[in-house]
């Protein structure tokens, strides 16, 4: 580490990915069927009608791609378990071969110095959970804490960090208001009692973890800035309500113990009133929030999209991805500070930041060259320094993704990776920025200039 280094010493330097969109076998050894391999085998749901079966193979490959991380001089993993493996029906009969491959994954991570950070769930409920309401259950948050307990108790002896859910607002935006991800439904009612059966969840499962682990547990969040696109009080209304919606609706409730003020002008009479006790249970401390960070949105009042009634704007001269997202790396500071400021001192993460663009389509002698990603790290690992000057307690920061992989109902059409995946051959190549992103890890110091 250099002495030089703004960075703390013990910074975690990792990727994410998770168990769906990697690991492929979706069905071996005893595993049961999720909502996204139902969702991804139903006609039209998806790019190309593209599904996880195969994804990147990580289930059989994971030797290969930890062994990538440590020659990138990488220190840390993020990954998600798949809760279909570990407990084939959501919930009972535990699955000991399920169990058996993230032990053989996480031994093989710390025997090649990568600390595993776990996710608990990254969107892929189990089908047979689904069939007997899901989400919208209020016993939704025993069946997890259940499954987080058979986690806890096989693995926090070797695992420090884990985190509860990936991004609740995407659960219940995606699934359950514009289904456009699994389970692919389209109800603003189910979709207020998913993100609170959610909120629930996550808490149960940390008062688990209380009984069961003795380091580190919180919860990922995606937050983006919403900026008015005018001045006009129509439009700061609608960055407000967008506000609301997407960044206060998790965050209030986990350190405050209440939801925004604007939740019931947004969701109409699709709120419900919900039992005063949740709230209390919601609150239960966690020891660190992870920020999943990737654009802004440049908001304007738009009555034909709920039901935020708000929608984004492009800016001319601004730089979009492959998924239409601005580079916004300002907003990554922006956010970090904003969330000092409603959740004090709690350390965070950056567990996933990133990016898709076109690359190449093939690798050219050995090499994939992706200038844009590496402007996008460059900048974005720049704004994180920013934070840290300004004294924000960032603990670590996750680059998205490891490897191009099954980007949801996008399917394989667009890579986030720091290593392109060939996904006839499996073969992967580091990218450019992979090489970038190994050099900031190694000094500890954001190379300027030219990408190396
Ligand atoms: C998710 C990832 C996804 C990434 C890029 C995040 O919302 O956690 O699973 O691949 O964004 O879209």
């Amino acid at each position: 580490m250099n002495e030089k280094s703004p960075f703390p010493a013990d910074f975690l330097w990792g990727t994410a990915t998770s168990a769906y969109q990697v690991e492929g076998s979706p069905l071996a050894d005893g595993a049961g069927p999720s909502i996204w391999h139902r969702f991804s085998h139903t006609p039209g749901r998806t790019h190309n009608g593209d599904t996880g079966d195969v994804a990147c193979d990580h289930y059989h490959r994971f030797p290969e791609d930890i062994a990538l991380m440590r020659d990138l001089g990488l220190n840390a993993y993020r990954f998600s378990i798949s809760w279909g493996r570990v407990l084939p029906a959501g919930r009972g009969t535990v699955n000991p071969k399920g169990l058996a491959f993230y032990d053989r994954l996480i031994d093989r991570l710390l025997a090649n110095g990568l600390q595993p950070m776990v996710t608990l769930y990254h969107w892929d409920l189990p089908e047979g959970l689904d069939a007997r309401g899901g989400w919208r259950e209020r016993d939704a948050a025993a069946w997890f804490a259940d499954y987080a307990r058979v986690a806890f108790r096989a693995f926090a002896d070797r695992v420090r960090l884990w985190t509860t859910l990936n991004e609740p607002w995407v659960v219940a935006d995606g699934g359950y208001v514009h289904g456009t991800l699994a389970p692919g439904r389209r109800d603003l009612s189910e979709a207020a009692l998913v993100s609170h059966n959610l909120l629930r969840a996550h808490a149960t499962a940390v008062q688990a973890y209380r009984a069961e682990g003795k380091h580190d547990i919180g919860i990922v969040l995606n937050l983006e800035p919403k900026h008015p696109a005018s001045d006009a009080p129509a439009d700061v209304a609608a960055a407000r309500r967008a506000d609301a919606y997407m960044n206060r609706y998790y965050l209030e409730p986990l350190v405050r113990g209440v939801y925004p003020e604007e939740m019931p002008e947004i969701f109409g009479a699709a709120w419900p009133q919900f039992p005063e006790g949740d709230f209390q249970l919601i609150r239960e401390p966690i020891d660190f929030l992870g920020i999943n960070y990737y654009t802004r949105s440049v908001t304007r009042h738009d009555p034909a999209a709920p039901p935020v009634r708000a929608s984004g704007v492009r800016q001319s001269g601004g730089v979009y991805t492959e998924t239409g997202w601005e580079v916004y790396p300002a907003g990554l500071t922006e956010t970090l500070l904003w969330v000092r400021e409603r959740a004090g001192d709690l350390p965070l993460y950056v567990t996933e930041n990133g990016a898709a663009f076109p690359d190449p389509e093939h690798v050219a002698n050995g090499r994939v060259d992706d200038p844009l990603r590496i402007a996008y790290y460059r900048a974005h690992l720049g704004a994180v320094l920013e934070a840290l000057r300004l004294g924000v307690k960032l603990r670590g920061y996750f680059a998205w993704s490891l490897l191009d992989n099954y980007e949801w109902s996008h399917g394989y059409s667009k890579r986030f990776g720091l290593v392109h995946v060939d996904f006839a051959t499996q073969r992967r190549t580091p990218k450019a920025s992979a090489r970038f992103y190994a050099e900031v890890a190694r000094s500890a110091l954001i190379p300027s200039g030219s990408p190396p």
